[in-house]
């Protein structure tokens, strides 16, 4: 039986893959790459130093440990400029009516993010008070594909992995609920995320009685 949701946040709940995007692009430029669409769908869901390694590959490019680590910095001080700015109008589509009815059922939720900026995130669009249980990139050791981020999320909210479902917007994060065993729902496009064992265009589709 399922008893609960763990949630994505970037590109699930809030309008913010767009900023990783550019940030990236801004930092990718510096190696003489530029950053294509195709590369944002493989960097959805994937940890900061992962990303980072992932465009230097593309770049052809090496850095030394110190300069990646000011890079890293770099990148995220430009997203943080983008987050900065965001408020409620940056959730995606249903958003606010998706955690209504999860809240009126009394659906335990939790938080399952690559970001160590979730909290940040969360409090700019005013939901950081909406889960039972967070847990982001500052607490497992391994990212997604990984299962840690989810079955952490799955033990924090008492529950069986098989008792959960995900929500998530990256192939990276398909593949981790997967592993993790439990029922995946791809949000956004389904030829980006076939292994999904279902589809909604955003939260606001998904219907509550799939849940029951
Ligand atoms: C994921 C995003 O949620 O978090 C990735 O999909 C991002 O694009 C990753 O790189 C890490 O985020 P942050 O905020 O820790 O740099
Ligand atoms: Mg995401």
């Amino acid at each position: 039986m399922i008893r609960g949701i763990i949630l994505d946040l970037d590109g699930v709940i809030c309008d913010t893959a767009g900023f990783h995007y550019l940030a990236w692009k801004r930092l990718a430029a510096d190696y003489g790459y530029t950053l294509i669409e195709g590369d944002n769908e493989a960097l959805k869901g994937v940890s900061r130093t992962d990303s980072l390694k992932f465009i230097l590959g593309k770049a052809n490019t090496q850095l030394s440990e110190d300069d990646f680590k000011i890079d890293l910095q770099r990148k995220n001080e430009w997203y943080l400029e983008y987050v900065k700015q965001m408020d409620e109008t940056h959730l995606l589509p249903g958003v606010t009516k998706f955690f209504r009815i999860a809240k009126y059922k009394g659906i335990p939720l939790a938080l399952g993010s690559a970001s160590r900026n979730a909290a940040l995130v969360l409090s700019k669009v005013g939901l950081l008070s909406a889960f039972d249980a967070i847990v982001d990139a500052n607490q497992v050791v391994n990212g997604k594909p990984h299962p840690e981020t989810f079955l952490k999320a799955a033990e924090m909210l008492n529950m069986a992995a098989h008792e959960c479902i995900v929500f998530e917007d990256s192939i990276s994060g398909i593949q981790a609920a997967k592993t993790a065993e439990m029922f995946s729902i791809g949000v956004g496009n389904p030829s980006e995320l076939e292994w999904a064992d279902e589809f909604v265009s955003s939260l606001g589709e998904y219907d509550f009685h799939h849940f029951e």
